[in-house]
């Protein structure tokens, strides 16, 4: 039996951290002919990534700039995705979430009638504005996509409402509980240098922020907060792995960079920022996984945004959606610290997490070696 090629597609760190368990499990698969093209949208962190999962890219587009535009993202991609798909031919890509690579690589395999499956699909905010441009991303990969692995049962129905038939439908779980599991399994204590000043069970709390809409003042907001949440608990510290965007970079620096209780470090290696989300007091985050992770390790994450499209971390108690507001996010956080019970509300009495056990990765591979080998929909 011929192998049927498929390419599974990956531009920054979150689609390499979960992208990584699904081409491990598709590569488990002797029908399958696994081909992984990185666009290089990020260029360290997503190697870094990559790295930790063993995954060797068979194609790196390599288009990164400094402070690239979205057009030079979207052109590029379109253009370098496309004359790849060109030259392998594959009977499906693979594409996941919502970044620009994602979308212009659903749309350099539409254009040649190769059909798409999206990992990830259908996360709504309801808001095209937020995420920016991250939910136009993913209604437009949607809109492209012919097998949708919904992560969660209001995924489903968001697709559903926009008109996807139910038989292209699957809901796996979120890949990002594979990944996490696989690696609080591998995790040792972190032998990045930066950390040590928490390495002795000092209290800290981790934040990380990178949003386009959070650029400037919103920024500038949480960095305050966070120095009024230092300075009336003397006790604490702060870790902060700063995203590589220098648009980021600079404000944080500028604000937190002179402060003792500050630890500003490069991207974390995925384990050594598991055992920080493990180990921290609670989380302050605009990411997306980190919501989902957040709920696996039962952690309070306050969530540095006005909407989310993972609502599923608000309902489950461990995401508490704070925005960018200064006296919002020190109020929160002012709780988490002094009330035990409210802390325990959020963080420490949750059930299952919403997005998933473990299993979603092994589940895209199953549905698509059915449908790629036999046509069939759903088992
Ligand atoms: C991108 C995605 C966002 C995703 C995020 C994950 C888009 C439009 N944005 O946002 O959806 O949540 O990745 O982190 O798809 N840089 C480096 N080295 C790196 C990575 C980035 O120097 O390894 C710098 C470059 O100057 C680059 C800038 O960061 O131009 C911004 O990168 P970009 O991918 O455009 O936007 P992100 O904010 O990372
Ligand atoms: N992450 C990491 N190292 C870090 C910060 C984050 O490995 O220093 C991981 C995190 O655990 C999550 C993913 O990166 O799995 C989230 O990526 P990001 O916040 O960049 O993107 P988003 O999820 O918002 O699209």
């Amino acid at each position: 039996m011929k192998k049927k090629t498929v390419v599974c597609v990956v531009g920054t760190r979150p689609e390499a951290i979960k992208m990584a368990p699904v081409i491990i499990a598709l590569r488990e698969k002797p029908c399958f002919d696994v081909k992984v093209l990185a666009t290089g949208q990020h260029e360290a962190m997503l190697s870094q990534a990559l790295g930790f999962f063993k995954i060797k890219e068979d194609h790196n587009l390599s288009i990164m700039r400094e402070r690239q535009s979205l057009d030079h993202i979207t052109a590029s991609v379109l253009t370098g995705a496309g004359a790849y798909f060109d030259e392998v031919s594959p009977d499906a890509v693979l594409v996941h979430g919502d970044t620009t690579t994602t979308f212009a690589s659903a749309l350099a395999a539409f254009y040649r009638k190769i059909p798409v499956g999206h990992v990830e699909a259908g996360l709504r905010s309801g808001d095209m504005a937020l995420p920016f441009p991250e939910e136009m991303n993913r209604v437009l990969a949607d809109r492209i996509t012919r097998w949708s692995f919904a992560p969660t049962p209001q995924a489903r129905e968001n697709l559903l409402r926009e008109g996807t038939p139910d038989a292209n439908i699957w809901v796996t779980g979120n890949t990002v509980i594979d990944a996490l599991l696989f690696t609080v399994r591998n995790t040792k204590k972190p032998t990045t240098p930066e950390l040590a000043p928490v390495l002795d069970g000092r209290p800290f709390l981790l934040a990380t922020m990178h949003r386009r809409e959070s650029w400037g003042r919103p920024l500038e907001n949480v960095c305050a907060a966070l120095a009024d949440i230092l300075e009336q608990n003397p006790h604490l510290h702060v870790v902060i792995p700063m995203h590589k965007n220098p648009a980021v970079r600079e404000v944080i620096v500028g604000r937190l960079g002179d402060k003792p209780q500050v630890t500003l470090c490069d991207p974390l290696d995925y384990p050594d920022f598991v055992w920080c989300m493990n180990a921290s007091q609670f989380i302050l985050s605009d990411s997306g996984g980190v919501q989902e992770e957040a709920t696996a390790i039962r952690k309070p994450v306050l969530i540095l945004r006005s909407v989310t499209e993972r609502p599923e971390a608000v309902e489950h108690g461990s995401g508490l959606l704070v925005g960018t507001d200064s006296d919002r996010i020190m109020d929160e956080a002012s709780k988490l610290l002094r009330d035990p019970a409210y802390y325990a509300a959020t963080g420490e009495k949750c059930a299952a997490s919403p997005f998933g056990d473990g299993t979603a990765a092994r589940k895209i591979a199953d549905a698509l070696e059915k449908n790629l080998l036999c046509g069939a929909t759903h088992a």
